[in-house]
């Protein structure tokens, strides 16, 4: 059979395959009571899990599924075809010559799909190889990650709280204002690069999805999502993917292919850890303090309030998960899964889950139990998994394939976080100098 043939096969029997398993997924009435975590082992029929080659075939792909249907919708597909519409500037001047600063504006077309979306990219000059990067997705807007005057400023919403925002809408006074987040002398000076985008560029965090590109994937008739269509996290998932085959496919002379990284902080968190369970070609990934939705167990007494449940998320953003999810809002214990199997998807690949003692509302203890309840997926395939029964000590980085970091502080991502993602990387990945 000729390759391409061959490959294309692959893709039919995969897409039959998923939605085969989609469609022989119990409703929700008829899904059983499981208050314990659980196996991420044992399928859902209830037959056990023992082989490498049992989990790569048929688990993982049961609980891709499985998380699709029931929680976060189904990514849409990638585009018929892609393009880079136009390199918008490229300065290798930026931060006083040690790096390229680029912005590339790329295209999407489908039957329906015409789309746009802005992906920053900083690389370092000085390189003795291919660098290893990022991919990342910011709440602002690219023009906030450095006051370099040629940056887009995004015409669609923004939050209210960016700086710079005047009636939900970005300005130029926002320019540079999230330096500090992103830290992008401290990624270069390690040897890194960055690609970063705006969430708002596929679907602004809004309850609205009229404003985002989920319509371009509706049927023929369809005016509104079906229970099983994706959610905002999933669409920002589906950026995160194509940035990859940005960078992948573009850009492979530059960058190290085999240590693409993927990092978000708390809603872009949780974006992060399902784009790297959907995508092998992200080799790392770093949900900083990502929380219910995300690395935090679903399975948490609903009327808890110190930490936030999953009833208590959909309710106040009914637009991140899929219509399935909410059904789940005061029986999380009906879940086929919990947060572990997410995480699990990305064994034996190393993932960071890092947090702040004030942002308890992320459940960073929960989360490690998280951690532990994915080790067993990660030594079946050969790897050390999660080196410590117990969280290690505050600002003391776990640096294993399951990885955890806690420090004094709040809910942000700043420079002292990224001096962590960077060891945790350069251990993980080979340093960003090597
Ligand atoms: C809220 C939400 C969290 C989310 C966070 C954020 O606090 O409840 O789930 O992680 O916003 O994205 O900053």
């Amino acid at each position: 059979m000729p390759k391409v043939l061959g490959f294309a096969t692959f893709i039919v029997l995969a897409v039959t395959v998923s939605n085969t398993m989609a469609a022989d997924f119990p409703d929700f009435a008829s899904l059983p009571s499981r208050p314990e975590l659980p196996d991420p082992l044992v399928m859902l029929d209830g037959s056990k899990v023992t082989t490498a080659a049992d989990w790569n075939t048929k688990r993982k792909p049961e609980l891709k599924a499985l998380f699709q249907h029931y929680m976060y919708g189904y990514l849409p597909p990638k585009p018929q075809k892609w393009t880079v519409e136009e390199v918008s500037f490229s300065d290798d001047a930026f931060l006083d010559g040690k790096a390229t600063l680029s912005e590339s504006r790329l295209a999407f077309f489908g039957p329906e799909l015409k789309h746009r979306l802005h992906v920053l990219l900083v690389l370092p000059n000085k390189r003795s190889g291919p660098a290893p990067v990022f991919v990342g997705m910011n709440f602002c807007g690219n023009h906030a990650l450095a006051s370099h005057p040629q940056i887009h400023i995004p015409e669609s919403w923004v939050y209210k709280s960016c700086a710079g925002s005047e009636n939900e809408r970005a300005t130029a006074k926002g320019r540079g204002a999230q330096a500090d987040v992103w830290n992008l002398d401290l990624i270069i000076e390690r040897g890194y690069g960055l690609a970063c985008f705006y969430s708002g560029d596929l679907d602004p965090d809004t309850a609205d999805f009229s404003d985002g590109i989920e319509p371009a994937f509706y049927k023929p008739g369809q005016t509104a999502p079906t229970p099983t269509d994706p959610g905002a996290i999933a669409t920002w998932a589906w950026g995160y993917h194509r940035v990859v085959d940005f960078l992948v496919e573009k850009h492979a002379q530059a960058i190290d292919v085999n240590r693409i990284a993927a990092v978000g902080h708390s809603r872009n968190g949780k974006t992060t850890l399902l784009a790297a369970a959907l995508d092998e070609r992200i080799a790392l990934a770093i949900p900083h303090q990502a929380g219910c939705g995300g690395t935090a167990p679903d399975r948490v007494a609903i009327d808890r309030k110190d930490v936030e449940t999953i009833r208590r998320i959909n309710t106040v953003f009914p637009h991140w998960f899929c219509d399935n999810f909410p059904l789940f809002n005061e029986a999380p214990d009906k879940l086929p899964f919990d947060q572990h199997c997410l995480l699990a998807l990305c064994a034996p690949r190393p993932v960071l889950y890092s947090n702040a003692v004030e942002d308890q509302w992320a459940n960073p203890d929960g989360q490690f139990e998280m951690l532990k309840g994915a080790d067993p997926v990660y030594r079946l395939l050969g790897s050390t998994g999660l080196e410590a029964k117990e969280k290690p000590e505050l600002s003391k980085l776990l640096n294993g394939k399951l990885g955890y970091y806690i420090r004094p502080g709040k809910h942000s991502m700043d420079r002292e976080d990224w001096g962590v993602f960077l060891d945790y990387a350069d251990k993980q990945l080979g340093s960003g100098k090597r």
